[in-house]
């Protein structure tokens, strides 16, 4: 009988499988495009895996883009273990049954607020924040330090801003929260005796772990990756500096950027077919020498290269302008880690995603379209064509069909005398707009046309 019972939740999980895993190839139909650097997207990368999983299968991620269009969130990320060998097996079955799914939202939820609550935000008297759970009955999250520990309702923070994005943070807790509401329904769902959903804790095996995670307490928050305060010190907003690199990065010039640089045009070259887009970056030695300062400081970059067929369709006109082809190649630099893998994961879950460039303010489109990433927009789109051409960590380079323009300017091109006399003073404006973010960015931005 028992085994009946299971079989019939193993077809349960599948059907909600089934209809977790249809929906990514459904995008979302609302207009909302997502930030690539936004926390949503980190969540689902990161280590959290579990938790991920679950945010999917509780098909919350329209719920959560709508938050974050909005408002910054916090989420409080309770670690792989609590959530599998920590967790009640009775308790997980009856959260991953379909009928019980607005249980799941809501415990999911839970772990979720609406504001931006960094590690220093700690204080010894407690804080109550309401969550993103609507049906929590009220119910608050405080948030306090005790015994120089960060505590978030019944959980230790093991690890504060462990990931820090422009719309949020995730701090990593110790164990799963549990609103009164859902421990309510689940109680009241089973008939058997009514026991806590959480395994109780205290086995000797655990300590060494709590040694281990006791160290990363401290105010100096161990947690926070190298390269951040970097990308604080560069950013006088979001959307503005280049993202930290993962590892050990830094202004300690750790890498050798300039021969990375070197290394992927050469690289481009021997593909064959990239030969325009090399010798542009040979050519501007400026452009190159500045990608191989921000690898060496650090940065990483993906690099979106037109191939020569793309490059062949650009008019005089368009490259004639002084600083035209600095212009339109640092709106092919996103200033991030990306591969094919990871563009086209983030475009089948959030539909569109934005990438920030290294031409301020504008931000290049990705989506998904025939099996691939498409970028831009209308005439000026392009597809991913020959995906990691160059991907050693720092710098990734992505052949694509099309030379991609900011959105503004894509009527610019076609009728020759009109669209000059619109563009220019527009260009002229976003230009000098550029220019002074750049100037707030770091000196050695080279635009050839600021001064
Ligand atoms: C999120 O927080 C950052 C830093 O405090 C702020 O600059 C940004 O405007 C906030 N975003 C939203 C959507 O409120
Ligand atoms: C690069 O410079 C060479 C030599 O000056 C020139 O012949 C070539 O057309 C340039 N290429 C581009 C794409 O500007």
């Amino acid at each position: 009988m028992d085994s009946q019972i299971y079989g019939l939740s193993l077809a349960f999980l599948a059907l909600l499988a089934a209809s977790a895993s249809a929906l990514p190839a459904k995008p979302a139909s609302s207009a909302a495009q997502i930030n690539s650097n936004s926390v949503l997207v980190a969540l689902l990368d990161s280590h959290y895996t579990e938790l991920s999983e679950l945010v999917e299968k509780a098909l919350l991620l329209q719920t959560l883009e709508d938050a974050v269009a909005n408002h910054n969130i916090s989420i409080f990320a309770p670690r792989n273990e609590a959530l599998e060998r920590d967790l009640d097996p009775e308790f997980k079955q009856f959260l991953l049954e379909p009928r019980n799914l607005k249980s799941l939202q809501n415990l999911l939820l839970f772990h979720m607020i609406p504001t931006r609550i960094e590690s220093n935000h700690w204080r010894k008297k407690p804080v109550h924040h309401s969550s993103l759970c609507r049906d929590a009955a009220g119910e608050l999250i405080p948030i306090h330090e005790k015994n120089g520990e960060k505590v978030v309702g019944t959980a230790r923070v093991i690890k504060s801003d462990d990931i820090v994005r422009p719309d949020g943070i995730i701090h990593g807790i110790e164990r799963l929260l549990i609103p009164k509401s859902v421990q309510h329904e689940f109680n009241s769902r089973r008939s058997l005796r009514a026991t806590s959903a959480v395994i109780p804790e205290g086995a000797p095996e655990v300590d060494p772990r709590t040694h281990r995670l006791k160290k990363s307490a401290p105010p100096a928050p161990a947690g926070a990756p190298p390269a951040l305060p970097v990308y604080d010190a560069l950013a006088p907003g979001p959307s503005l500096a280049p993202a930290p690199a993962p590892g050990p990065g830094g202004p300690h010039h750790h890498f050798d950027g300039e021969s990375q640089v070197k290394d992927f045009i050469q690289t481009l070259l021997h593909y064959g077919g990239y030969n325009e887009m090399a010798d542009i970056l040979v050519n501007l030695t400026s452009l190159a020498t500045e990608m191989g300062r921000l690898v060496s400081e650090g940065y990483v970059l993906t690099v979106l290269a037109p191939n020569d067929e793309a490059m062949a369709k650009l008019t005089t006109d368009q490259l004639s302008e002084p600083g035209a082809p600095e212009q339109i190649m640092y709106y092919h630099l996103i200033p991030e880690y990306q591969t094919e893998e990871s563009m086209y994961n983030s475009v089948r879950r959030f539909g569109k995603v934005k990438y920030d460039t290294l031409r301020l303010p504008h931000k290049v489109v990705a989506e998904e379209a025939d099996g691939s990433v498409k970028f831009g927009h209308g005439e000026s789109s392009a597809y991913l064509f020959d995906p990691d051409i160059y991907t050693d960590g720092r710098i990734s380079v992505q052949g694509i069909d099309g030379v991609l323009f900011p959105a503004e300017e894509t009527v610019a091109p076609k009728a020759a005398p009109v669209a000059k006399i619109v563009s220019k003073p527009r260009r002229g404006k976003l230009l000098e707009l550029g220019c002074r973010m750049l100037g707030a960015v770091g000196k050695n931005h080279h635009f050839s046309t600021c001064h």
